[in-house]
């Protein structure tokens, strides 16, 4: 196994120190980094510690370490998962050829465009989130909310390097842009509309890591797939850290879930008014959260017929997720059915891959509304949790701005916009959650809105002081 060296400016597992044009550039982009942590990062708990994990090799047993942290000293570093020895290509029109450890010049600024895309996500997440902290419902979610925060800033790190190390001066450029955009700029945005969206309250946090952080996953594990070997092995170790944010938004989801059953059972009521004077988030609530934050991350995937994703796939680029599982891994001789609101239309296979990644998203989204819905069967009431239609409230695709409710129903235009606050959250909902968000950071004590988790992080107490304040 590689071993990681700690003891370096950056901690690396890519033997920085014997690439020293490589490690100065990256000396260079670190104060940069540190000075946008300090600007756009978590806001006022730069003096907090926090009991974060952080990587210290790529194993899969034991990888991490755990201990208490001031953000701004956590060890933010490279690390590619190991290679694979005599790795090959595993789709596309190459497949079976070597895998790549330098970037052919054709695909230079395809591979890019990937790589800035994905890095750009990274940091724009830590911005949307970085009031969040002044609302949280207790110690333990805050000390999640770090956690990811600072693993994001590791993720942009991860792309970073590759864009340093890989790209020369246009990726040392790309590398400065990925400071200077910010979530929700009105001259310099970031640059997917779902990381400029505000995250101003944890309900919002949590269907962000359920839902967007998923999108991250699917997206990882194509790159996982890539012939371009370092982008691959970058990717693969990111997975591990990614598991985390998913795991923060199905459980905080089913803990709201929790705390509002109980609601009920004490009212005998399952009415949302007196739910919310109860102080929880009624279930209709929280569906019109889930549907707004689904629909707006299944647009993370793309158009239903892409010859971008053809060509990523053909050439190499970007797989699907476990491709393996796939018996024709070069898609020259086969078609799929689109659905677009002219009708099914047949088109090349290469050139639906977007839309198979985004099935086998919903898929993997699925899983935690069975979980919820049990608990409501379980709880008695008749009222079932859903995902809204990938026809619902697209901005990008054949589906673009069409009148379909969540069924995925056409509707006329004027009955569509009388009737959207129904289906995601209105301004009176979103001032109800926000009224939710008080702060609470007594050690173990839970906001009114949400349960206490099954358990305490890598062992400890729930009731632990995850953070000190000061
Ligand atoms: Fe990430
Ligand atoms: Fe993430």
């Amino acid at each position: 196994m590689s071993s990681m060296n700690y003891a370096e400016k950056i901690p690396n597992n890519v033997d920085l120190a014997h690439d020293r044009r490589l490690q100065r550039a990256l000396e260079h982009w670190q104060p940069k980094f540190l000075d946008w942590w300090q600007e756009m990062g978590p806001s006022d708990f730069a003096q907090s510690e926090v009991y974060l994990r952080t990587a210290i090799s790529v194993d899969a047993q034991g990888w991490a370490h755990y201990g208490a942290v001031k953000m701004p000293d956590y060890r933010w570093g490279i690390f590619l998962a190991d290679a694979v020895a005599d790795r090959r290509i595993g789709f596309g029109d190459q497949a079976g050829e070597p895998a790549w450890q330098q970037v052919p010049g054709e695909y230079r600024s395809t591979l890019r465009r990937l790589i800035v895309t994905q890095g750009d996500t990274e940091p724009a997440s830590v911005e949307q989130q970085r009031l969040l902290g002044h609302s949280c419902p207790s110690l333990y979610d805050l000390r999640n909310l770090f956690q990811i925060n600072v693993e994001e800033g590791r993720h942009l790190w991860a792309m970073v390097y590759l864009l340093h190390a890989y790209f020369g001066r246009d990726g040392r450029e790309e590398a400065e842009e990925l400071l200077a955009r910010h979530s929700g700029d009105a001259d310099k945005p970031r640059i997917l509309s779902t990381f400029n969206e505000p995250i101003s309250d944890w309900l919002s946090l949590y269907c962000f890591t359920y839902f967007t952080d998923r999108d991250g996953k699917f997206q990882l594990k194509s790159f996982a797939e890539s012939a371009f070997d370092p982008l691959s092995r970058t990717c693969r170790f990111m997975l591990t850290e990614e598991a985390h944010h998913m795991f923060v938004g199905e459980t905080g989801l089913g803990r709201v879930v929790k705390r509002t059953l109980e609601v009920m059972q004490e009212l005998g009521s399952d009415d949302p008014v007196r739910i919310r004077a109860h102080g929880a988030v009624d279930l209709p609530l929280l569906q019109k959260y889930l549907n707004f934050w689904c629909s707006s991350s299944l647009d993370l995937f793309g158009s239903e017929i892409s010859t971008n994703a053809a060509a990523s796939f053909a050439s190499g680029l970007k797989g699907r997720p476990d491709e393996p599982q796939y018996a024709d891994h070069v898609l020259r001789d086969s078609t799929s059915s689109v659905d677009t609101p002219q009708g099914a239309q047949e088109v090349p296979a290469l050139n639906a891959l977007n839309e198979v990644m985004r099935g086998s998203y919903l898929k993997d989204c699925e899983i935690g509304l069975k979980r919820w819905n049990r608990a409501i069967e379980r709880a008695g009431h008749a009222f079932r949790l859903t995902l809204p239609s990938t026809r619902f409230r697209r901005s990008i695709g054949a589906w673009i701005n069409q009148p379909v409710d969540p069924e995925g129903k056409m509707l006329a235009r004027a009955d569509y916009d009388r009737r959207l606050h129904e289906w995601i959250p209105s301004q009176e909902d979103r001032a109800f959650v926000r009224s939710l968000m008080q702060q609470v950071i007594e050690p173990g004590r839970m906001a009114g809105w949400i349960a206490p988790p099954d358990r305490g992080v890598n062992s400890l107490p729930v009731e632990y002081a995850y953070v000190s304040l000061s």
